[in-house]
């Protein structure tokens, strides 16, 4: 497995539609293996392919506590068919937004459609924590941020924030 690079926004390639995966091959089970490395090392909670520059439609999760077991789920073509009218709230951060938390309100339970590392089509209902963040990273696929929930405004402070902090090497 390997570490790889992740695009902080702004950043065109974090606003691509990503594209089907038509095989669960080899390169898509390592893809995913180096997204898990890659994400419990940040540390984070989930990852899309398309914040470490690949625009496909995988997404990898685990929202385990340090302390417990490890329960990664590596979603290829994820997609909520299901979500409740029900919402939450959460204080949301992301790994291409770094430093920056915000409430965004979603579903508080969802049911995804997935293929799993096999190929195997899954079917998983989620709520709370979970169904939060694997919206948030299904979200990445059609290129869209947490920072796209709040105004305009405060995207755009944020988003100038990050773009200086860029350049100036900070980040
Ligand atoms: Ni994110």
């Amino acid at each position: 497995m390997s570490k790889l690079d992740i695009l902080i926004a702004p950043d065109p390639r974090l606003k691509l539609t990503a594209n089907p995966v038509e095989n669960v091959d080899d390169g898509v089970r390592r893809l995913m293996d180096d997204m898990l490395e890659t994400m419990y090392a940040a540390p984070g909670i989930g990852l899309a392919a398309p914040q470490v520059g690949k625009a496909v439609r995988v997404i990898v999760v685990d929202i385990a506590d340090k302390e417990e077991e490890p329960q990664p789920y590596r979603m290829v073509n994820p997609k909520i068919v299901q979500a409740s009218d029900e919402l939450r709230v959460t204080n949301e951060g992301c790994l291409s937004v770094p430093d920056f938390y915000a409430d965004v309100e979603r579903a508080d339970t969802i049911t995804v459609e997935y293929q799993d590392e096999t190929g195997a089509r899954q079917v998983l209902k989620a709520d709370g924590m979970l169904a939060t963040c694997i919206a948030h990273e299904i979200e990445h696929l059609d290129g869209v941020l947490f920072v796209d929930h709040l105004s305009l405004v405060k995207r755009n402070i944020i988003l100038r924030k990050l773009q200086k902090a860029k350049r100036a090497g900070t980040i």
